[in-house]
């Protein structure tokens, strides 16, 4: 806190914690496959304050990849509840979801789900197009500013497989970025790549966050969760500290 926030406050008045921007509290869920029930979620919290980097770390199957879809919205929880922003999301109608989805929520994964036959530039523009309506030229302006901030700025005319596989993860930052996000979620994000590639694209997602943006990760890198502002274990679909 700033020393002109602390004068401000009134005399005799404990500091305001920030109130969380993302809160889960006691998220179940279940999948059942053939038959067979899998509860992946047992009453899970977590909450994430502004502009706060989280990791999520834990054994392969202990949730970490459920309980980022039912954050970002992706997956709906059996139980529990999910507010971001002070909107309850268990209650949310479809379309408030899908604002979110498109505007304050940027979502990027182990592989990058880039269009082959796109360039860097129209995969990043993607979220903008609707229909057959054409992008602007301020969304272009903008998908350009998104492809430098990655350091992409010169390659925004080549296809994914003439990128590398960390160029290719950039390019799905960039498209992440565009719609302007504050929250950016992360399975993994360097998961596929070699740990000097995977060290350049946590460089940048640790640069994304210095600009102001929250950023929940999932890795398997102790050394990459160390470098987020908190770290937190999951064990057989609990919170384990
Ligand atoms: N779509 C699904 N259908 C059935 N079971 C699933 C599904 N997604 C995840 N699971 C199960 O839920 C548990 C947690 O999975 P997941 O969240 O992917 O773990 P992690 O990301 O930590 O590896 C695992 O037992 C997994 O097999
Ligand atoms: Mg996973």
């Amino acid at each position: 806190m700033t020393e002109a926030t602390t004068a401000s406050a009134p005399l005799g008045t404990a500091p305001l914690l920030e109130a969380p921007i993302l809160e889960a509290v006691d998220v179940t869920k279940s999948f059942t496959q053939d038959g067979t029930p899998t509860q992946a979620l047992k009453g899970v919290s977590l909450s994430v304050a502004p502009g706060e980097f989280v990791s999520i770390v834990g054994r392969s199957g202990s949730g970490k990849s459920t309980l980022l879809s039912v954050l970002s919205t992706l997956l709906r929880p059996d139980s529990g509840q999910l507010s971001y922003n002070g909107l309850d999301l268990t209650r949310a109608t479809e379309a408030e979801i899908n604002a979110l989805r498109h505007g304050d929520f940027a979502v990027i994964f182990q592989f990058h789900y880039l269009l082959p036959y796109l360039t860097a530039l129209e995969n990043t523009l993607l979220p903008f197009m609707r229909g057959l309506r054409p992008v602007s030229g301020a969304q272009r302006k903008r998908a350009l500013e998104c492809l430098e901030r990655v350091g992409l700025a010169d390659k925004g005319h080549r296809l994914p497989g003439q990128l590398s596989g960390g160029e290719q993860q950039r390019v799905a930052i960039a498209r992440a970025l565009v719609k302007d996000a504050r929250i950016l979620f992360a399975d993994e994000p360097t998961g596929s790549l070699d740990s000097a590639t995977g060290a350049t694209v946590m460089e940048l997602l640790g640069q994304i966050h210095k600009d102001g943006l929250s950023v929940v990760m999932v890795t398997h890198n102790e050394q990459y969760a160390s470098l987020s502002d908190r770290v937190v274990r999951m064990a057989d679909g609990l919170v384990a500290g």
